[in-house]
C-alpha cells in the first residue's frame, strides 16, 4: 500500500505479496474491525484529538464501508495486505484525507489483537449457545429413555448393569465442563488491548476506558507489551475446542458401535444416515464418524499454534498471522459439530429390548453376588473369589445365574439361600442408591438437576 511503503525504492515482489498477505481469511474481521474503528474515532473526538466532525465523517464512511462488504460490493485486494488495510484505504477513497486520521493513536498491532478480541468473545458466546443445545439434546434422549436398562462397560466388556440415562447423563457432565471451560475463556478474552500502539503505548491523551465501554470490555490491559503479544485467550479456545472434540467424539464412537449389527442398540434416523454406493443393505453412521474424525483437525490447530507461538520473542511478530486460520476453522468445525451432532442425538431411537437382551449376557451380576455374601458377612476379597469359581463353573455348565440351583451354589458357599435369585438386573440398579450412581431415583435427581442447569443458563443465569 502506497502509504506505507515510504522509505521502500521498490514495490513488494508479486509473490511476497501473495504470501505475506492476510486478506483471503482475515476478511473475516471486518465487523469487528469496523466497530473497533468507530469506537476508537469517538473516543478521539472526546479526547478533542480529532474533530467532533471529522469523527463523524469517519464513522459514516465506515458504516457505508460495512454496508458494502454485507452486500457482497466490496472488493477485496491483495495488495492491501490485510483487512485492516483493506478498510483503510476505502474509507481513504470515500472520505478523502480525513479518513487518515483515524489511525491516530493505534497501530495494526493493538488492532488486530481488539479484532481478535472481539471475534473470540462471540465465537464463545455462540460456543456456550450450541453448547447448551447439545446438553438439551442429550437431556431429551435421556427422558425419553428413562426405565431402559443396558450393559455398563469396562474394557469394553460387559461390567455392570446401567440405566442408559445413566450413561447418557456421563455426557453431559462432560459437556458441563465443557461449558465452564469456555465461560472461563470468556473472561481472558474479556481484555481491551486499544492504547496499546505498535508497543509502548500511544503518546496522545486517550481514554480507554471509554473504548472498553463503548466495545463492551469489562477490563483493559495493563501492560502494552503483553497486550500485542498475546494470543493465549485463542489457544484456550483450542484447547477448550480440543477437549470438547474429544468428548463428542467419544459419544460418537458409541453411536458407531452401537448401531452396528453386533450392537444393534440403537437405530440412526434416516436423515443422519447414509447408504453404501456398492453394498444396498448398508446404513452408514457417517455423521457420527466425522465427528470423530474431525477431532483429530481440532487437535492439529491447538498444536499448530501453540508451535508458531512457542519461543516467540515479544513482542508482535508476523507469525502471529497464523493464528487466524486455525482459529477460525475450529470454530466452524466445533459449532457445525455440535449443531449436526445434537440433531442426530434428539432422533437416536434407542432398541431398549436388545439392549435388555444384552444385559442378561455375561454374567453381569457377578459383583451383585459377592455384594450379597458379604451381607451375610464374608469378607469381599473371598466373596470375590468364591462368585470367580462359581462363574467358571457356571460358563462350564453353559448356565447362567438364574439357571444354577441351590444346591450348585451352597457348594460353593454355605451363605447363599434362596434369596440369591431376588438377585435381578432391576435390584442391582437400585441398589446403588447414592449420589451419582445408577438407581432410578438418583438419574431422576440428576435429570433433574440437568433440566435446572438448561433452564436456568437459558433465562440468562
Ligand atoms: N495481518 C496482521 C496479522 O494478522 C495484522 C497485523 C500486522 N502488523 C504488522 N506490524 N505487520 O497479524
Amino acid at each position: 500500500m502506497s502509504h506505507i511503503r515510504g522509505r521502500f525504492h521498490k514495490s513488494v515482489d508479486k509473490m511476497v505479496t501473495e504470501y505475506t498477505a492476510s486478506i483471503p481469511f482475515d476478511w473475516r474481521l471486518y465487523r469487528y474491525d469496523i466497530a473497533g474503528s468507530i469506537a476508537h474515532a469517538r473516543m478521539l473526538a472526546k479526547q478533542g484529538i480529532v474533530s467532533q466532525e471529522e469523527a463523524e465523517t469517519i464513522t459514516n464512511g465506515l458504516a457505508v464501508i460495512r454496508q458494502e462488504i454485507e452486500q457482497g460490493q466490496f472488493q477485496f485486494k491483495t495488495e492491501l495486505e490485510d483487512i485492516h488495510m483493506n478498510i483503510e484505504a476505502r474509507l481513504l477513497e470515500k472520505v478523502g484525507e480525513v479518513g487518515g486520521k483515524l489511525h491516530t493513536a493505534r497501530s495494526r498491532n493493538d488492532q488486530v489483537a481488539l479484532d481478535l478480541r472481539l471475534f473470540a468473545k462471540e465465537a464463545i458466546s455462540d460456543t456456550l449457545i450450541k453448547l447448551r443445545e447439545f446438553q438439551q439434546a442429550l437431556i431429551s434422549l435421556a427422558e425419553a429413555n428413562k426405565s431402559v436398562v443396558m450393559p455398563g462397560y469396562t474394557h469394553l466388556q460387559p461390567a455392570q448393569p446401567v440405566l442408559l440415562a445413566h450413561h447418557i447423563l456421563a455426557y453431559f457432565e462432560m459437556f458441563q465442563r465443557d461449558v465452564a471451560r469456555f465461560s472461563d475463556c470468556f473472561k481472558r478474552a474479556d481484555v481491551m488491548p486499544s492504547g496499546s500502539g505498535a508497543i509502548a503505548g500511544v503518546a496522545y491523551h486517550i481514554d480507554r476506558e471509554f473504548l472498553a465501554h463503548e466495545l463492551s470490555f469489562s477490563e483493559i490491559s495493563q501492560n502494552s507489551i503483553d497486550a500485542v503479544s498475546d494470543r493465549d485467550f485463542v489457544v484456550e479456545y483450542e484447547a477448550a475446542a480440543s477437549l470438547c472434540m474429544m468428548h463428542l467424539s467419544r459419544l460418537a464412537e458409541e453411536i458407531i458401535l452401537w448401531s452396528s449389527a453386533e450392537f444393534d442398540f440403537i437405530e440412526i434416523d434416516e436423515a443422519y444416515a447414509t447408504g453404501s454406493s456398492i453394498m444396498p443393505q448398508k446404513k452408514n453412521p457417517d455423521v457420527a464418524e466425522l465427528v470423530r474424525g474431525k477431532t483429530g483437525r481440532v487437535y492439529g490447530k491447538l498444536m499448530a499454534l501453540l508451535t508458531t507461538m512457542k519461543g516467540l520473542p515479544l513482542s508482535y511478530n508476523r507469525d502471529m498471522q497464523e493464528d487466524k486460520e486455525g482459529f477460525f476453522d475450529t470454530i466452524d468445525t466445533l459449532l457445525s459439530t455440535l449443531e449436526v451432532f445434537a440433531g442426530m442425538v434428539e432422533t437416536l431411537k434407542v432398541k431398549a429390548e436388545n439392549t435388555g437382551q444384552a444385559v442378561k449376557r455375561g454374567y453381569i451380576l457377578a459383583t451383585d453376588l459377592a455384594d450379597y455374601l458379604v451381607r451375610k458377612g464374608e469378607a469381599f476379597r473371598t466373596a470375590h473369589d468364591i462368585v470367580a469359581r462359581l462363574v467358571s463353573y457356571a460358563m462350564e455348565k453353559v448356565k447362567s445365574f438364574s439357571e444354577l440351583s441351590l444346591t450348585e451354589y451352597k457348594d460353593y458357599s454355605p451363605l447363599f439361600e434362596e434369596d440369591v435369585y431376588s438377585i435381578t438386573i432391576e435390584s442391582s440398579i437400585a441398589d446403588r442408591d447414592i449420589i451419582g450412581g445408577t438407581a432410578p431415583r438418583q438419574v431422576e435427581q440428576a435429570l433433574a438437576t440437568a433440566k435446572e442447569i438448561i433452564g436456568d443458563s437459558k433465562s440468562g443465569k
